[in-house]
């Protein structure tokens, strides 16, 4: 399973990607208003990190728009996955720039059939949000589920299913469990992940004894 970071914050990504843990980065209007950065130049920082796909949004809402800023997006770095929403004009735009050979994350996914849309509009990345779904009362991962069967009944379709809006260690699980391709993940989720108190106490069990024995490896 690959694992995305869902933010827009440098330090961040240049940190998890020195353990390993970054294959690729998605941002949106949100994280990159929250990080106070020029849009254009932080995408362009985060492309040099890493060489996986790097999502940038387009803020247009027509077709031709979401097209004309795509084209835009994709001459900062050849990793620049184009991100557009999922609407009848996001759609359109997915076709064209996949037919140019971009990269389109198709975002804001709730339902299946709109999943089903996107791979036909040759979407290279489907985001089904599952917290918010989960914030609604609806299960997330169900939708994870059904996204997961439906793109395997059909090999054709090569959309690969990331899971966003990631909010805690079992929203990610149970996607690795559904085989989901990939998980973008904000960093205080992937500390989430890497933390279990009993680590924390063998660690320093281990250490006291270590202590007593009075030895230095260097
Ligand atoms: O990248 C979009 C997504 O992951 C949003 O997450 O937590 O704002 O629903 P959230």
């Amino acid at each position: 399973m690959k694992f995305f970071v869902d933010t827009a914050e440098v330090a961040e990504i240049r940190s998890l990607a020195e353990a390993g843990l970054v294959d690729g980065v998605t941002t949106n209007p949100s994280l990159v208003a929250k990080s106070g950065r020029d849009f254009k130049e932080v995408i362009a920082e985060i492309c040099a990190i890493t060489p996986g796909p790097v999502s940038a949004e387009v803020t247009a809402t027509d077709a031709a728009g979401m097209i004309a800023e795509g084209k835009v997006l994709r001459t900062i770095a050849p990793n620049v996955a184009v991100k557009v929403p999922l609407t009848e004009a996001g759609l359109v735009a997915c076709r064209t720039l996949a037919n140019e050979g971009a990269m389109v994350n198709v975002t804001l996914c709730f339902s299946p059939a709109q999943a089903l849309l996107a791979a036909k509009a040759g979407a290279t990345f489907i985001s089904p949000f599952v917290g918010r779904l989960d914030d609604i009362s609806t299960d997330g991962m169900r939708l994870i589920a059904d996204i997961v069967q439906i793109y395997r009944n059909y090999p054709n379709l090569k959309t690969e299913v990331l899971v966003a809006s990631v909010r805690h260690p079992i929203h990610l699980i149970e996607a690795a469990k559904m085989g989901a391709h990939v998980a973008t993940l904000p960093p205080n989720v992937i500390r989430m992940l890497l933390k279990h108190p009993l680590t924390d106490r063998g660690l320093e069990a281990f250490l006291a004894d270590w202590k007593k024995t009075g030895q230095s490896i260097l």
